[in-house]
């Protein structure tokens, strides 16, 4: 116990969490409530959209572990606010707090970026800054997620290599959780070098239609779904220990090796 006490205390250190909240967290054995903030790239697979959100939830939780998928296509950390998404979440958390651990995701950048948004990379930080503290008020523990890359390769060195336009909100995002103390994610760099090991016609079959380069398919939904999944795992191996979170061995050691995979069972 003794043990178990100063390495929480240790970990709190080092992500510069307030140690009571990691340990009041931790001895919970409730299952964990994944509550999905962002835009298309989170959202579910329809014909304007779709990301690893449902793929995360669909394939990756056990044991009584569950969530909600709040992505909304075309939404940036502005109008999720605005339009009553973020609303949603927050009531989420509570509805949900008494019966399970609750966690959200926030992941956004793909349309806060568009000069027509009018958003600056300052404001963009603040707002998920202002996320992560709402959230942990509410009492879920937040977990910044930087953008999905999207599949989009230059080919002038003869090498295809990915195109890395989120690479101002990926810093901004690693940004904003060093100023609030927030677990982050970097999907924006597993993304990139998994794409960038398989090449375009492999990433290409992740497309929702044929070309579009920033949405995903089912196939594709749980292939990066459950690249969250494990990035989540690396900081919260409780989570995994306690059966909550269980990511595809085969996908796990496919994308570590930069091998392509494709889910069996989905055509
Ligand atoms: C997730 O499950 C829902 C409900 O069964 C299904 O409609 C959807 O296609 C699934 N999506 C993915 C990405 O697995
Ligand atoms: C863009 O945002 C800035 C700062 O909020 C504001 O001053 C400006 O008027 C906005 N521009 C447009 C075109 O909306
Ligand atoms: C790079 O090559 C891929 C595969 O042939 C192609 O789909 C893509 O459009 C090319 N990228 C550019 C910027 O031309
Ligand atoms: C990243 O931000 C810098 C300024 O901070 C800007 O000059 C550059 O164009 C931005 N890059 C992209 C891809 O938006």
């Amino acid at each position: 116990m003794k043990l178990i006490l100063s390495s929480l205390f240790l970990v709190s250190l080092v992500l510069g969490l307030p140690v009571h909240s990691v340990l009041q967290e931790k001895a919970s054995t409730k299952p964990p409530f994944f509550i999905l903030a962002g835009d298309s790239t989170t959202a579910k697979q329809t014909s304007g959209g779709g990301g690893w959100g449902d793929g995360f939830l669909n394939t990756t939780l056990f044991n009584g572990a569950s969530g909600k998928n709040y992505g909304h296509n075309g939404a940036t950390t502005v109008s999720f606010r605005t339009g009553g998404d973020w609303g949603e979440v927050l009531s989420t958390v509570e509805s949900v707090k008494a019966d399970y651990r609750p966690f959200v995701t926030i992941q956004f950048g793909h349309n806060d970026q568009k000069p027509a948004a009018n958003i600056s990379l300052a404001e963009y930080t603040k707002n998920l800054e202002a996320f992560v503290a709402e959230a942990t008020d509410a009492g879920a523990t937040p977990i910044l997620v930087t953008p999905l890359s999207r599949r989009n390769y230059d080919n002038s060195t003869g090498q295809p290599t990915i195109i890395q336009s989120l690479l101002n909100e990926t810093k901004a995002t690693v940004t904003a959780a060093r100023h609030s103390g927030a677990i982050y994610i970097n999907l924006n760099k597993r993304s990139t070098d998994y794409l960038n090991a398989i090449g375009p016609e492999k990433a290409y079959t992740y497309n929702l239609n044929a070309d579009d380069r920033t949405h995903l398919n089912i196939g594709g939904s749980i292939v990066f779904g459950g690249i969250v999944a494990e990035l989540i795992e690396i900081y919260r191996p409780d989570l995994k220990e306690q059966g909550f979170i269980h990511v595809n061995e085969e996908l796990v050691s496919d994308v570590g090796k930069g091998i392509y995979y494709w889910p069996t069972g989905i055509n």
